[in-house]
């Protein structure tokens, strides 16, 4: 397969971009970071540098690309709000230009030129399924791609173009290292990719994992919005 991932360049991008390399796949990584590109090239990775959420840099590295069988827009930010009071707008912006507006421009650029029986997969995340204290920004990015995903999928489906939202739990990342909560039942790089490459190549179009917990935040998001509200007024005052 021929397989663009970006947010190669860290985290769970980059263990997917090595995981499908060794099976003996064409990867094309991308991501920013000079140094990690070249990391990725050292090993057998081809690596395209732009910033996902510069319009003209997307159309300009992604918009000759031919005969993708699997797209994986994994790029993303996360940031949290520390007073809820003095709400920078600005830093919503970023975490939006990112991990909403810089999908929509690789969508653009890519989608004319996806053949029936390639994939697209959207990375969203858990942090969806219910409202959690200070994911304003980042929960609002997740939820804006879980709704994406789930309509491209409808849009594409005349097209034989798959579309797979992933929303994992906590995985143990750059990402996540710096956060200073607790991160239950968070789950290894190796696993996540593992988890995903199995299921990507089943056609799932929800992928979510480690399953107690995601389904424990799906249940808890089903829930009247007062009762999920008091349990997590609960843990905040904990
Ligand atoms: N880790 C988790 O627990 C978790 C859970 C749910 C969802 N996710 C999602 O999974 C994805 C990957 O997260 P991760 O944990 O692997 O994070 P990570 O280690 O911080 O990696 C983030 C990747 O995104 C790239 N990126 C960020 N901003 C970019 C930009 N403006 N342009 C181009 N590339 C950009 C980074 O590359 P450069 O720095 O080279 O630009 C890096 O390769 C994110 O969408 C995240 O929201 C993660």
């Amino acid at each position: 397969m021929k397989i663009l991932i970006t947010g190669a360049t860290s985290g769970i991008g980059k263990q997917l971009a090595m995981d499908y390399v060794a099976a003996g796949h064409r990867v094309i990584g991308c991501g920013r970071n000079q140094q990690a590109l070249a990391e990725l090239a050292s090993m057998g990775i081809e690596s395209l540098g732009f910033d996902a959420g510069d319009y003209e840099q997307v159309l300009a590295s992604l918009g000759n690309l031919e005969d993708l069988d699997l797209a994986i827009l994994n790029a993303g930010t996360c940031e949290y709000v520390n007073h809820p009071r003095q709400f920078d707008g600005k830093m919503l912006e970023r975490v939006m230009q990112t991990n909403v507006i810089g999908v929509g421009y690789c969508l653009e650029a890519l989608l004319p030129r996806m053949e029936r029986g390639s994939r697209v997969a959207l990375m969203g995340s858990i942090a969806s399924a219910l409202p959690l204290p200070r994911a304003e920004a980042y929960g609002a990015s997740k939820a804006a791609i879980e709704y994406l995903a789930k309509t491209l999928a409808l849009d594409l489906r005349p097209h034989g173009i798959g579309v797979s939202l992933i929303r994992p739990g906590f995985v143990r990342t750059p990402l996540t290292d710096k956060n200073d909560f607790a991160m239950p039942m968070r789950v290894e790089v190796s696993e996540a990719s593992r988890i995903i490459r199995r299921e990507l190549a089943k056609g799932v179009e929800e992928i979510h994992f480690p399953k107690g917990f995601t389904r424990l935040l799906k249940l808890l998001g089903s829930l009247p919005d007062r009762a999920w509200q008091q349990i997590a007024l609960k843990g905040l005052k904990r």
